[in-house]
């Protein structure tokens, strides 16, 4: 008898692993590598935040708390909520997990059956096809090239659609390609969905406060309030509050499928740590000052990055509106050679030899679903970003 699931065959392992893997050897071996792979910012937990948690210890609130958040933090959601995104909920309409990530975990359990479909746009993050099949369901992925801005337009949304279709998965901005829809293109995609009611949107806003340039984010509930029934819209305090480590996602939609999510959650890992529950608190409801200085320098990074590597013949690197990725195609590198001799066939040769024969990690674009390209997380010093684009133009220059 085998002794692994055949639930665990549905999924592939990570495509990372192997890039991830083979940067850590190099190190180990002295070799210098810079690691633009990482999906966290690369800024501290503000300290009245970690302060919260500090206290939270010492107060002696360590203790098991309702399977799915505090009371207090559910109402700071529901604030939080009314006051950036206009969604009034209930704390009852609210569960908080470990991670965004456990959220969107239960969401797919307490959801799918088998046979059920989910649109996911490429690229995605990678997780979700891999949920979805854990879940039992089947992933309806749809792709969205560079030349659409990386964005599902309308009438793709309406040709993924089938009497199968149990949810729409967006994620804006997003990991990936720090793509983010504005409310008209929202819209579009929110008319469709009003003409298909047996579909429930996911709407996965965890970039919510990194936004560039002037750019106002929007979440579907909001520009269409007629979906509010059967919306559910995930968010965590990862990502805008430099809290990776904490792990405390949440998400608010109808209270059914909170309870079964809930039902999920209070069967497998119960409820997340109580200090960082505490210290997400003192977050949603503490000052915002420190966002703008943290985001001006997201804004500069990118430039840097965006600016260097579209001077890369061979690579064109959209310049996206939030979150702290860029996602350049290197469609005119395939087909190429390394100095080292590797023949470049696929956006992960192009990784491994990047890594191999200029000490550079990034993801390539198969992990995301779209390729070729590869993903650069550029929540990086200055210099270190500079250091690494001379790097990747070197390789590039010496290709052929
Ligand atoms: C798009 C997206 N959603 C969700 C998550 C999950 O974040 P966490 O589990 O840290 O809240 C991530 C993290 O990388 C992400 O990029």
């Amino acid at each position: 008898m085998q002794i692994l699931s055949a639930t665990l065959d549905r999924v592939k392992p990570s495509p990372t692993v192997a890039m991830s893997g083979r940067a850590l050897e190099l190190k180990e071996e002295g070799k210098d590598v810079i690691g633009l792979a990482a999906g966290e910012p690369d800024f501290d937990t503000p300290e009245h935040i970690a302060a919260a948690g500090i206290r939270a210890i010492q107060e002696g609130k360590t203790r098991y708390t309702a399977v799915d958040g505090l009371p207090e933090l559910k109402r700071a959601i529901c604030a939080k909520f009314a006051r950036d995104n206009s969604l009034n909920y209930k704390p009852s309409q609210v569960t908080v997990g470990t991670g965004g990530k456990q959220v969107l975990y239960n969401a797919m359990m307490a959801t799918l059956n088998p046979g059920d479909e989910v649109v996911i746009p490429a690229p995605y993050w990678v997780s979700y096809p891999d949920m979805v099949l854990l879940a039992g369901g089947t992933p309806k992925i749809v792709e969205c090239p560079l030349e659409a801005g990386f964005k599902m337009t309308a009438d793709q949304l309406e040709a993924a659609i089938t009497e199968k279709t149990k949810w729409v998965i967006l994620n804006s901005p997003s990991n990936p390609t720090g793509a983010a829809y504005s409310r008209a293109e929202l819209k579009a995609l929110t008319d469709v969905l009003m003409r298909h009611p047996h579909v429930w949107v996911l709407s996965d806003d965890i970039y919510e406060h990194l936004v560039y340039d002037g750019f106002t984010f929007t979440t579907p509930a909001e520009v269409e309030p007629g979906l509010f029934d059967r919306t559910l819209t995930v968010n965590g305090v990862s990502k805008a509050y430099s809290m990776t480590g904490w792990r405390i996602g949440y998400a608010a939609g109808p209270e059914q499928l909170i309870g079964a999510m809930r039902k999920v959650q209070s069967q497998s890992t119960s409820n997340p740590s109580s200090i960082s529950q505490w210290a997400a608190l003192a977050a949603l409801e503490g000052e915002h000052d420190f966002l703008a200085p943290r985001n001006a320098a997201f804004v500069r990074r990118r430039d840097i990055v965006v600016e260097k590597l579209n001077a890369i013949e061979g690579i064109d690197c959209p310049k996206p509106e939030g979150a702290f990725y860029v996602y350049p195609s290197i469609k005119g590198l395939i087909g190429k050679t390394s100095a080292g001799g590797k023949s470049i066939e696929t956006d992960e040769d192009f990784a491994m030899a990047l890594l191999d024969e200029a000490g550079v990690a990034v993801v390539f674009g198969a992990a995301f679903g779209l390729s070729p390209a590869f993903r650069i997380s550029y929540a990086l010093a200055d210099e270190t970003l500079v250091e690494a684009c001379d790097r990747i133009a070197d390789f590039c220059a010496r290709l052929g």
